[in-house]
């Protein structure tokens, strides 16, 4: 018997039916990229609507196409935190509302555990606890030891903007669409990272694991506006935009990379759990595994898909369930709020 996973985090609203073997039937997400590329971030409160009206339809969806009835299902799971608060409540009303009218139970799960739980529906009894945990996505960007799925201990992380924030704001830097992710990976493509030297804060200090990417965010700005420059002056284009979109996207590789080892140095942890939005980064993706081999660590990344926000990786849940955790989030659900994303509509 399957569960309904919903999944309203930040601004993809997403359902998906996942069985109890973790096999997923129907999974749906309807992105609001469209909605939010006028102000190049996140807006709350558009996303909170957008949510009302797509949540329903896109249950409807996700159950549909997974062939199973909806009195079949066993369980109603949600992401409870963290995220933007108008966003997760209208995920955590849909998700009560189901239940208590299904009579199900309802578990609230954690969208971070969630995006490293991926790589467990990617790559199943590979993965293995405990495991370090790096989650890269727009709202954070953290290492965790991974105990086991659903406990997680923070080492270390960003101690200023979320690497897939910065990558968002190098691309309207640029002149290129959002979310800037997949913009700069496709503009860096024709560039060379080696032509404009950009700095890699903290990245060199084995003392810490925390990251910084204001200052590489900053010195972009600088490279492509220098003091003094016309309010009017047009984004660089061509060869200069892809070097400063490839420099940009190396920079951003080498310090997350740089905080993997120390932290795998740190830890003695012999396998990398990756998950959020920037995993989709194949420069990240390959720089992180070479790293893992200089480690003798295994890095197991999930496919895109499964990096960016969807409710797939709500298949969490069922550890939540076999472990008889149910029922609390009905009660005492208190959904983190998240400023990283307001900060990056502004
Ligand atoms: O995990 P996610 O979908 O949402 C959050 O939980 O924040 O991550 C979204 C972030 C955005 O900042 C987006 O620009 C970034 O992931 N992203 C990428 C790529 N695809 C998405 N960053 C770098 N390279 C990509 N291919
Ligand atoms: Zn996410």
């Amino acid at each position: 018997m399957p569960l309904l996973a919903i999944e309203t985090t930040c601004d993809e609203t997403a359902a998906a039916v996942i069985t109890r073997q973790r096999t997923v039937l129907g999974s749906v997400v309807a992105s609001q990229e469209a909605l939010h590329a006028r102000w190049r971030g996140v807006v709350p409160e558009v996303a909170a609507r957008a949510h009302v009206e797509r949540i329903l339809p896109v249950i409807d969806e996700a159950v549909d196409r997974s062939g199973v009835h909806r009195s079949e299902l066993e369980v109603v799971a949600v992401a409870v935190r963290p995220g933007l608060v108008g966003s997760l409540l209208v995920g955590l009303a849909a998700a009560k509302g189901i239940a208590l009218g299904l009579g199900l139970p309802l578990v609230g799960y954690d969208h971070l555990a969630a995006h490293l739980y991926a790589c467990r529906l990617a790559h199943g009894p590979r993965v293995r606890y405990p495991a370090l945990g790096l989650v890269v996505s727009g709202g954070h960007t953290a290492l965790y030891r991974v105990g086991t799925p659903t406990d997680l201990e923070r080492l270390g992380g960003t101690i200023d903007d979320a690497v897939g924030e910065a990558f968002d704001k190098a691309a309207a830097l640029l002149g290129l669409g959002y979310p800037g992710g997949p913009w700069i990976e496709r503009t860096a493509r024709d560039g060379n990272p080696r032509s404009v030297r950009l700095p890699r804060p903290l990245a060199a200090d084995r003392d810490r694991i925390d990251m910084s990417f204001s200052g590489l965010k900053t010195a972009l700005r600088v490279r492509v506006r220098p003091p003094g420059t016309p309010a009017d002056q047009p984004p660089p284009t061509g060869q200069a935009r892809a070097d400063l979109a490839a420099a940009f996207e190396q920079a951003a590789v080498d310090t997350v990379v740089a905080k993997v080892e120390v932290a795998l140095e740190r830890t003695g942890l012999r396998q990398v759990l990756v998950g959020g939005g920037v995993a989709a980064n194949s420069r990240l993706r390959a720089a992180l595994t070479e790293a893992g081999g200089r480690h003798g660590a295994e890095v197991l990344v999930p496919p895109p898909s499964l990096c960016t926000d969807n409710a797939a990786m709500g298949a969490i849940a069922w550890e939540h369930v076999e472990r008889g955790d149910v029922g609390g989030a009905l009660l005492d659900v208190a959904p983190g709020t998240d400023r990283s994303a307001a900060r990056r509509a502004r």
